[in-house]
């Protein structure tokens, strides 16, 4: 059973743009929120999920997105260190709660930005940490030696693809989903020599946010608008559950933004 730690959008809004999904413009549409992420909420606990809320807070409208909480594995949780001062508000909520429920708070050094989740998710032995839009490389290393585990960092170069769990999903048999344009050159290289079976996003099913799903053994919980994606999902044995998440693309979130592991791994 995972242990999942959601947040209810009760404080959610469009009220800033640091990515390029964003526009005040565009708001969201609040009870389509609220139906949507009760989708996501039911689907998880529907799939055997042991989900957790974190109340949300006034005037930190991206709370919703948990994955940017922070990295947990094991009891370690090491928190954010927002990039951008609109977010920044939320590490010391999130690190108290943790901290409540007995997990031991690491913090990194507060000038290497690290955006949790969001920015590094394990496939295979590996720790795969995305840089440049949010996190700096150099927190990286200092994850490294907190987790004592390698970490393998990719550069991303499309600003719509800001974190590494917009465009690389790793799955339960060792493969991942992924969206090559997002990393540069190298990136591209060392993913394709380190992971096993890459299923290729298409850019216009990426652009749904098709890589940000929520990986559970065998189901695969992702926003809709990826046909392709689903076939090659289903010829490899998984088992899709697609949900509409247009209110936080609107934020440049959707699935796995809105949901972080407590811990994405046991030990390293
Ligand atoms: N509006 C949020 C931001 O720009 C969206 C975060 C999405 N989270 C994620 N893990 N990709 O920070």
């Amino acid at each position: 059973m995972r242990k999942l730690l959601l947040c209810a959008p009760d404080h959610y809004g469009i009220e800033y743009e640091i990515n390029p999904w964003m526009s005040r413009a565009r708001g969201a549409d609040t009870p389509v929120v609220q139906a949507q992420w009760r989708g996501l909420h039911e689907k998880l606990l529907s799939l055997g999920c042991d989900v957790h809320l974190i109340p949300g807070v006034p005037r930190l409208p991206d709370m919703v997105f948990t994955a940017n909480a922070g990295l947990t594995v094991g009891k370690k949780f090491i928190p954010s260190n927002f990039r951008h001062e609109e977010r920044a508000g939320e590490a010391a909520f999130f690190a108290t709660w943790m901290e409540e429920r007995g997990y031991e708070i690491v913090w990194l050094p507060k000038d290497q930005f690290f955006e949790g989740e969001g920015d590094a998710l394990f496939a295979g032995d590996a720790l795969f940490c995305g840089y440049k839009f949010r996190t700096d490389v150099n927190s990286h290393r200092a994850v490294a030696e907190i987790l004592n585990c390698l970490v393998i960092s990719v550069e991303l170069v499309d600003p719509r693809f800001y974190h590494i769990d917009t465009c690389f999903c790793p799955l339960t048999d060792g493969g991942a989903v992924w969206f090559p344009a997002a990393f540069d050159e190298y990136g591209q290289r060392t993913i394709r020599d380190h992971v096993p079976n890459l299923i290729d996003v298409v850019e216009a099913e990426a652009a749904h946010f098709s890589c940000n799903a929520v990986v559970l053994e065998r189901e695969v919980v992702l926003p809709e608008g990826a046909p392709q994606l689903m076939n090659s999902l289903r010829d490899r044995g998984y088992n899709c559950h697609s949900l509409p998440m247009t209110e936080f693309l609107k934020a440049g979130g959707a699935c796995k933004c809105l949901t972080m592991f407590m811990p994405q791994r046991e030990t390293v």
